[in-house]
């Protein structure tokens, strides 16, 4: 077995090819003067299981395109099976066709991965809404395996008179399990998005957040402005602090700074995009999925 990255997730993919006891061979992503994609693995793959480490963040859309690549030319080298370990899965939000001629990018990204030989797709937290199952729109084995428990533990174990918000109706799978595990009460707020950089929030559900250490929750950060309305009513209805936990950190357009200065006392995110924020490591949990189908040291 070898274990690979193109671009992204170098951290992750080294600590589970030491848990699985294989090499961990990073494969060249470059391009040709043109700008025309180059790859090339540095490892003999005939008749090997690869496993393709890659998180679809920084850049979705090559990351995509360069994993595509890499699942058909590792399948045409010989390679047995191909799985793919994407920590975040981008192209999940546009989910249907908000507006006529708008392309669905989540049935569109599926259908690339489901004919790119890759045999199973394993994420972590996938960005699932309208549509419901992984298994929805993947024709190949697919897995996703939740923070969740990960991120109550270190809530638990940071703060203390926590109160749970989660940002959008979206948000209620991770927030209600999570403020569940650690016993406190949460509340969902109500999402208006007026655009992809602009929305606002409102409580509907109130909740005891005076004098509380509130922590509000989400799977994805982008530009963080769902963040920041959430915490701007948190401080208006008296919050002690305000904390941030995502399990992806895309912090786009200087969303990390921009968070920052809206005035929150912590930031927080899962490690399934690299960034100075990640406080919280999947890893364990990919690799407990890992396990069930490759025994150690194989
Ligand atoms: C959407 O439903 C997600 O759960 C996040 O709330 C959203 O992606 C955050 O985007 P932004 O940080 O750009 O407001």
């Amino acid at each position: 077995m070898i274990v690979t990255t193109l671009n992204n997730s170098e951290k992750i993919a080294k600590k589970i090819a030491k848990e699985f006891g294989c090499p961990y061979s990073r494969t060249k992503v470059s391009a040709f003067p043109d700008g025309d994609l180059y790859l090339k693995f540095n490892s003999e793959l005939n008749k090997e299981k690869l496993i393709i480490v890659e998180s679809f963040q920084p850049n979705s859309n090559s990351a995509l395109l360069n994993v595509i690549f890499a699942a058909k030319t590792a399948k045409d080298l010989g390679a047995k099976k191909v799985i793919l370990v994407v920590p975040y899965l981008a192209l999940l939000r546009q989910d249907k066709r908000f507006n006529s001629g708008e392309c669905i990018n989540a049935r569109i990204m599926a259908d690339l991965i489901n004919n790119s030989g890759i045999d199973k797709i394993i994420t972590v937290d996938p960005h699932l809404h309208r549509i419901e199952k992984m298994n929805d729109i993947f024709t190949i084995q697919s897995k996703n395996v939740t923070a969740n428990h990960i991120i109550a533990k270190f809530i638990k174990r940071k703060y203390r008179n926590v109160a749970v918000i989660g940002p959008d109706w979206e948000s209620y799978q991770w927030a209600d399990e999570i403020s569940k595990e650690i016993g406190v009460e949460d509340t969902v707020l109500e999402k208006t998005r007026h655009t992809s950089r602009n929305v606002d929030v409102e409580v509907t559900k109130e909740i005891n957040i005076k004098g509380k250490n509130i922590v509000i929750v989400d799977d994805i950060i982008s530009t963080g402005n769902t963040m920041i309305k959430a915490c701007q009513q948190a401080k208006k209805l008296g919050a002690k602090t305000v904390n941030a936990v995502g399990v992806h950190g895309l912090f786009v357009e200087k969303g990390y700074l921009k968070m920052k200065r809206a005035g929150f006392d912590d930031i927080v995110t899962c490690n399934t995009i690299e960034h100075e924020s990640n406080k919280i490591d999947v890893t364990e949990i990919l690799i407990e999925e890992l396990k069930k189908e490759i025994p150690k040291s194989k």
